[in-house]
């Protein structure tokens, strides 16, 4: 008989709050999306009084997305958890998640308070969230580094307020397993009525501990994780979903405890939150990573030919990745892409169907073989519908060393042609340049990525920018053989998506004003 554990998937809350993740409310909503295809019990949507943008993500994932649990965080303290309800209220499912550090080292030098203050406003905090809503989780934060007495007086106080959830942050990813296991231990035997609420772990993964530590929390007796999908987090970031449920699906024999996650979307949520933020996994990740099912030694490539068992402990379908079975190129045509999708888990429709193989050609003229991450990328980036308001025509561009850079670029927005040349230190900086120039808005490149997703001399080079325009951020994708043309689709890309949101935004002002 095994026991449940609640999956508490913080992605878009922990997660996004690490540099280079943040998300607007549409990446948000679809990744909330996914997060429910997954089977997670509860998405952490954010911290709604943090933005209006994470207030307007918590509303909207709240209105929209209603088999799972919807949390949103708030400091203890009253105007943060009345912001929180206010985004949350709609939901099917709410939970107000409220929060307070009660090690010494954040009383004394964050917070300036006593521990006889802090523990009454842990207990003001979940009286008066439990009046808005009857799911109140509750976070000790630095739990691990707190002095134990005084967290069971804590937990003790917030347990006696109706606090339904009980988490034990790990937030600076400090503890070992031994001594989080005896921390469990201590508040299961010490807290009263703990048996009658649920205890949550949330770890950090500071010392590359953040898993083991989850499991050890497991084992000890928590019934929720909370973790993040590819791991990603504040600095080293949180434990990663995929390696907490593969460890507990891949060892049932001394793991007894099973989850709702649906295993084969694995892959798909990691690709999507990689697509979306522009963080890559490193390629030796654990479940996810390129290189996670790939045998190099002659050894073991002879061993898993005779038998798998020999070096595969868990099936790459397992977690959603398929062995390709179908080979796309320049002479497959919109049938063989239809089922290729497919066999991936995508059904297209007519429309989405003809967009997605007009973008296949013209990368097939490019390109011998087209892989799945090519056919990714045509989904998760070609198919979205942000209008495309500048159409990058080409790239032109001349580069040596020690001479300045200078590029050439053509765009076309409504029918009209518009050209312009500029210098740079480099060949993408003189591209960016000119299309600023074309433009005439001012983007300022907040961080740039890229790497090769295919291998071979006609490889693809995938550019990631996050590029902030007048103030907000926002990310752009683009893959090509060639880079500086990846480059500049990749800011184009982006330019769209600022031009667009001005449009929006311009359109709900004259709403609000008629
Ligand atoms: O790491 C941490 O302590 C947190 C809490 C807000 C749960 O993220
Ligand atoms: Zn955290």
């Amino acid at each position: 008989m095994t026991e449940r554990i609640t999956i508490f998937d913080t992605t878009l809350r922990d997660g996004e709050q690490s540099p280079g993740a943040s998300m607007n409310v549409e990446e948000k909503l679809r990744m909330a999306w996914q997060l429910e295809a997954l089977g997670v019990d509860v998405i952490e949507a954010g911290f709604p009084i943090s933005s209006d943008e994470d207030f307007e993500s918590v509303r909207t994932i709240a209105q929209k997305i209603r088999g799972p649990v919807i949390a949103g965080l708030a400091r203890a303290v009253p105007q943060d958890i009345e912001r929180a309800w206010d985004a949350l209220h709609h939901a099917a499912r709410p939970r107000i998640h409220t929060f307070i550090a009660t090690s010494d080292i954040h009383l004394q030098f964050k917070l300036k308070k006593t521990r006889e203050q802090v523990l009454e406003d842990s207990r003001q905090a979940v009286r008066l969230a439990r009046r808005f809503c009857n799911d109140v989780e509750f976070s000790a934060e630095d739990a691990t580094r707190s002095d134990l007495n005084y967290l069971v007086q804590v937990i003790s106080a917030v347990v006696e307020e109706g606090a339904t959830t009980v988490n034990i942050p790990d937030t600076v990813g400090y503890t070992i397993p031994a001594e989080f296991t005896r921390i469990i231990q201590t508040l299961r035997s010490r807290v009263p009525g703990i048996e009658h609420v649920t205890i949550s772990s949330h770890c950090h993964n500071d010392l590359g501990l953040a898993v083991a530590n989850s499991i050890a929390a497991i084992q000890a007796g928590a019934r929720q994780v909370e973790c993040t999908i590819n791991g990603i987090g504040e600095r080293a970031g949180n434990a990663s979903l995929e390696e907490i449920v593969m460890a507990l699906n891949v060892r049932t024999d001394i793991l007894p405890y099973s989850t709702g996650i649906h295993t084969e979307q694995i892959y798909k949520a990691s690709q999507l939150l990689t697509n979306i933020t522009g963080i890559m996994v490193q390629p030796n990740k654990a479940i996810v990573g390129k290189n996670a099912f790939a045998h190099e030694a002659g050894i073991h490539q002879d061993g898993v030919l005779k038998n798998k068992l020999t070096y595969e402990i868990m099936k790459p379908e397992s977690v959603g990745i398929k062995q390709t079975t179908l080979v796309l190129g320049k002479h497959s045509g919109r049938h063989a892409l239809k089922a290729r999708f497919e066999e991936m888990g995508y059904i297209l429709n007519r429309i989405e169907l003809d967009k997605a193989y007009k973008l296949f050609t013209r990368l097939a003229d490019r390109k011998k073989e087209i892989f799945e991450e090519d056919l990714m990328a045509i989904l998760q980036d070609g198919l979205r519908e942000i209008p495309e308001t500048y159409a990058l025509r080409l790239v032109q561009s001349l580069a040596g060393n020690p001479k300045a850079a200078t590029a050439t670029i053509v765009l076309e927005k409504s029918g009209q042609i518009l050209v312009q040349s500029a210098n740079g230190d480099g060949p993408v900086a003189a591209a960016y340049e000119a299309i600023d120039g074309i433009t005439g808005l001012k983007g300022t490149l907040a961080d740039y990525t890229i790497h090769s997703i295919t291998s071979g001399a006609d490889a693809v080079g995938e550019v990631f920018v996050h590029v902030d325009f007048g103030g907000k951020k926002f990310t752009g994708r683009a893959a090509s053989t060639d880079i500086v043309d990846a480059s500049a689709r990749a800011y184009v890309h982006a330019l769209n998506k600022a031009v667009h949101a001005r449009e929006r935004e311009g359109f709900a002002q004259t709403e609000a004003a008629v």
